[in-house]
C-alpha cells in the first residue's frame, strides 16, 4: 500500500463509516489512491463464461453502488468489479446512521436500504467508460415499487448491453419483502421473465445472469434454490449476501443494530453454504464465494469449497487497498504449495 493510503486509513476510521466511504470514493475518483506496481500473476488467470479474468478476486456489490469508480477499483488489482445494487428510480435509502463498524470483530452492520442514483444515471456512467476490465451490474427493486418483477426487468434491459455479467439481488435484508423472492415459486417466475428480458435486450451475446442469495435460508429453500440453479438456465449463484443472524460472541457495542452483518463473522456460515450449494449443484453451476474474506487463505478456502471466483468488501474497510495485492500473492503461494496448476484445478477440491 502507498504511504499516503496507509496513513489515511487510521484517519478514515475516526470518521463515521458513510463519511469515510464518501471520502474514499472521492479520492479514488480523483486518482489519489495509487495503483500498485507489480506484474500480474499468471497462475491466477482464470476463464469463466468464456471471459478471461486476470485473477479471481472481485470487489463485491455495495462499495461502488453508482459505478463511480469501477476502473479505479480494477486499477487496485481486482480481477473484476460488481457495481450496484441499482434500482430503477434513484432512492435515498434508510435514515442515518445506517452503517456501523464492529472493529473488534472485523465486521460491519449495514441497513442502507439500496441508496443509489437509479438506472438512468448509473447506466450512462457505465456506457461512458472505456470497456476494459470485467464489470458486473447488480440490480434491485425500489422499496415502494408495486411490481418487483418489472423493476428487475428494467435493470436487465438497462445493463444487459453494458455489463459483463448481471446479478439479481433478491437477498438484501434491508428492503422489506425482498428475500421472499427467493422462494421456489417466486424465484422461478422471476427468472423466467428475466431470462426472456435478457434475450430481448442482448440477443447476440447475452451476459451471464447470476442470482445472489442470502446466508439465512431454510433447508427447504436451499434445496429449492439449488434445483432452480440447475434447471432455470441461469449462469451462476453468488453466495452470500449479509446475514440477519448474530453469531454468538460478537463484541462491538453496535453488534445488535438491525441490518445485515458482513465481515469475519460471516466467513464460516457463508463458506458452509457455498460448500453445500456446490454439493447440491454437483459442481455444474458456477459459484461466486463472498463473505468474510480477509486474506489469501480465506479466498483459497472459498475456492476449495466450490467457488470459481470470490469477492470481498468489508475487509477493505479495515485493511485498505493494499489488501488486494496481498490476497493475490498469498493465494498464488497457496496454490503453488498444493501444486495446483490453476485456480480452476482447485475449485471444489476441499470437499
Ligand atoms: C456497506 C455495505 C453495502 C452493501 N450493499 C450491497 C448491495 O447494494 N447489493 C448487494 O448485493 N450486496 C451488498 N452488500 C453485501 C456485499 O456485497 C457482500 O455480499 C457482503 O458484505 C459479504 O462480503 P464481505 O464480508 O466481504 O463484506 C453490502 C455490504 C456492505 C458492507
Amino acid at each position: 500500500m502507498s504511504g499516503l493510503a496507509g496513513a489515511a486509513l487510521p484517519l478514515l476510521r475516526l470518521l463515521p463509516p458513510e463519511t469515510a466511504h464518501h471520502l474514499t470514493l472521492r479520492a479514488l475518483a480523483l486518482g489519489l489512491v495509487p495503483a500498485p506496481g507489480g506484474a500480474p500473476e499468471p497462475l491466477l488467470r482464470t476463464t469463466l463464461w468464456g471471459r478471461d479474468f486476470p485473477n479471481p478476486i472481485g470487489l463485491a456489490a455495495g462499495f461502488d453502488k453508482n459505478a463511480a469508480v469501477p476502473d479505479a477499483m480494477l486499477g487496485l488489482g481486482f480481477g473484476f468489479v460488481e457495481i450496484g445494487s441499482v434500482t430503477p428510480l434513484a432512492q435515498a435509502g434508510n435514515p442515518k446512521p445506517r452503517v456501523f463498524r464492529i472493529g473488534e470483530d472485523g465486521a460491519v452492520i449495514n441497513r442502507l436500504g439500496f441508496n443509489n442514483d437509479g438506472l438512468d444515471l448509473v447506466a450512462a456512467r457505465l456506457a461512458a467508460r472505456p470497456r476494459r476490465g470485467i464489470v458486473g451490474a447488480n440490480i434491485g427493486k425500489n422499496r415502494d415499487s408495486p411490481d418487483a418483477v418489472a423493476d428487475y426487468e428494467a435493470g436487465i434491459r438497462a445493463f444487459a448491453p453494458l455489463a459483463d455479467y448481471l446479478v439479481v439481488n433478491i437477498s438484501s435484508p434491508n428492503t422489506p419483502g425482498l428475500r421472499d423472492l427467493q422462494r421456489r415459486h417466486e424465484v422461478t417466475a422471476l427468472l423466467e421473465r428475466l431470462l426472456a428480458a435478457r434475450r430481448a435486450a442482448a440477443p447476440g451475446t447475452p451476459p451471464p445472469l447470476l442470482v445472489k442469495i442470502a446466508p439465512d435460508l431454510t433447508e427447504e429453500e436451499r434445496a429449492d434454490l439449488a434445483d432452480v440453479a440447475l434447471t432455470s438456465g441461469i449462469d451462476g449463484l453468488i453466495i452470500a449476501n449479509t446475514t440477519v443472524a448474530r453469531p454468538p460472541g460478537l463484541r462491538g457495542v453496535h453488534a445488535h443494530e438491525p441490518g445485515g452483518l458482513s465481515g469475519k463473522p460471516l466467513f464460516a456460515p457463508s463458506t458452509a453454504l457455498l460448500a453445500e450449494m456446490y454439493r447440491r449443484t454437483k459442481g455444474r453451476v458456477p459459484l461466486i464465494g463472498v463473505g468474510g474474506i480477509a486474506n489469501g487463505a480465506d479466498a483459497y478456502a472459498k475456492i476449495r469449497a466450490g467457488a470459481s471466483l470470490v469477492q470481498l468488501y468489508t475487509a477493505l474497510i479495515y485493511q485498505g487497498p493494499g489488501l488486494v495485492e496481498r490476497i493475490k500473492s498469498e493465494l498464488a503461494a497457496l496454490l503453488r504449495r498444493d501444486r495446483f496448476a490453476s485456480v480452476a484445478a482447485a475449485i471444489g477440491s476441499g470437499g
